[in-house]
């Protein structure tokens, strides 16, 4: 299978069916959110367009919050889902690297100018108007509550955060959605950032505001 096209649609199939019992912030229209993005920025980046996309298909396969298997099992399983498609020893070892590093809480290494794109497209979709949506569903879904009063952040750094989590969802935008706009790694992704992290902050306040009865 040499062809680039055939390879994309294997691999999403491969992923819709992995997928398919991922709930709605993890879901397939995730994926393809991400893997939209990152098409977008790819544009003005000197990568190799055909790693992103497979990497932005395949990067949540194998999170740790849903599949089962062992992270070796993880890995094996996407190895032998690229062999299949005949991606070569070197460019599956690119796609495992950015996939292994690429999460905000586990905070990896930069491994490859392909990461930085996959990256910043997976963390574009846990802001603006979708990172709402997707943070209040992530919270009733763990039946957190949507806000407790002086709860605003509860960690410091990335490692405290990765332990415990968020308690609530308005906590969740101080311990990561605020914080996202400052790891892009990409010109575009920053530019769309900027604009999602207003969206953020406007929605913290008419949420604030409301909750304190003032508006
Ligand atoms: P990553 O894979 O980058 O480490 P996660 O998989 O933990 O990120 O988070 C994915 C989505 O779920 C994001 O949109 C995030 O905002 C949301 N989320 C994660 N933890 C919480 C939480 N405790 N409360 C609300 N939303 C959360
Ligand atoms: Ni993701």
């Amino acid at each position: 299978m040499s062809n680039s096209s055939q390879q994309i649609s294997a691999t999403i199939s491969f992923v819709k069916t992995r997928m398919q019992a991922f709930d709605a912030s993890h879901d397939w229209y995730h994926v393809e959110r991400v893997w939209k993005n990152a098409k977008q920025i790819c544009q003005k980046e000197n990568v190799d367009s055909e790693i992103v996309e497979l990497a932005a298909i395949l990067h949540d396969v194998i999170d740790r919050k849903y599949f089962k298997g062992s992270p070796a099992e993880g890995q094996q399983l996407i190895r032998n889902h690229l062999q299949e498609i005949e991606l070569s020893d070197h460019r599956i070892q690119i796609i495992l690297d950015i996939i292994n590093n690429m999460s905000f809480s586990k905070n990896g290494k930069v491994t490859s100018p392909e990461q930085r794109v996959v990256q910043d497209a997976d963390r574009l979709d846990a802001i603006g108007a979708i990172g709402i949506a997707r943070c209040i569903y992530y919270a009733a879904k763990m039946d957190n509550p949507i806000h407790l009063p002086g709860i605003l952040g509860e960690y410091e750094d990335i490692s405290a955060y990765r332990k415990n989590g968020s308690s609530t969802a308005i906590s969740h935008f101080y311990d990561k959605l605020l914080k996202i706009k400052n790891t892009m790694l990409t010109t575009t992704g920053q530019k769309i950032a900027e604009e999602r992290h207003r969206r953020l902050i406007t929605y913290l306040n008419d949420f604030l505001s409301e909750w304190e009865g003032t508006s």
